[in-house]
């Protein structure tokens, strides 16, 4: 089974058709209301993995200023399709994300991306995203857990609660669902997923022994 991310440009461009209309990540939404309701405005983003910009879009569309990053050219494309008013907030950067360090911001938002790197890459990533947020900023986006197909394959990295644990320290966990289904994606592949969905607040960290718990 091929790992997220080792398809080609087209089969990306494939994707960002099916996906271009489709409602923003519910931990887009999430942050996005929870940055709200502190009345923050003109917020700085960082849409890592944007994709076809279905997160981006309401980010924009909310007032704030998106960088959205992708190494793919046809997200690019796909980007430049928005209205000119989004754009004008909008900058895109061309890179892999395993060589990228995110700006100091006050959203990361890194939807069904993160796996696709190795561990090693994601572990250094991870921490960049923690450097480069400023406090009360927040992280949100997904994991894959121990459960899903291509976690079991060993094609990409997962994290189980312990691992999760760990990642959140400095943290505070706003936002928290895990879930386990089996569906087919975008590019017609069904599968069983595992999925860490979070929105993380970046605040000193939890006192130690304290536990993960989801914040019903
Ligand atoms: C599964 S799509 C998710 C797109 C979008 N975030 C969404 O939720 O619909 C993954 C995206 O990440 C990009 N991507 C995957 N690995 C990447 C990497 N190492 N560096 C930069 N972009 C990457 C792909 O080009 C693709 O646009």
């Amino acid at each position: 089974m091929a790992a997220p991310g080792s398809t080609s440009g087209r089969d990306w461009q494939e994707y960002y058709r099916r996906t271009r209309d489709r409602p923003p990540r519910a931990t887009t939404v999430f942050a996005l209301e929870a940055f709200a309701r502190e009345g923050r405005q003109a917020l700085h983003c960082v849409d890592l993995g944007c994709g076809g910009g279905r997160d981006a879009r309401i980010l924009l569309a909310a007032g704030h200023r998106v960088l959205a990053v992708d190494r793919s050219a046809e997200a690019e494309a796909a980007l430049a399709a928005l209205p000119v008013a989004l754009r004008r907030r909008l900058a895109f950067r061309r890179a892999d994300l395993a060589d990228f360090t995110p700006p100091p911001c006050d959203l990361v938002n890194a939807s069904f991306v993160l796996f696709t790197l190795d561990a090693v890459a994601f572990a250094r990533l991870w921490a960049r995203i923690r450097v480069a947020l400023r406090p009360g900023g927040r992280f949100a986006g997904h994991l894959l857990g121990p459960a899903d197909d291509w976690a079991r394959a060993g094609r990409c990295p997962w994290v189980d609660r312990a691992v999760l644990e760990r990642l959140v320290a400095g943290y505070a966990v706003e936002y928290l669902d895990e879930e386990r289904c089996r569906s087919v994606t975008p590019r017609g592949l069904r599968k069983r997923w595992h999925v860490w969905h979070l929105v993380l607040r970046r605040e000193p960290a939890r006192p130690p022994g304290e536990a993960l718990t989801s914040p019903d």
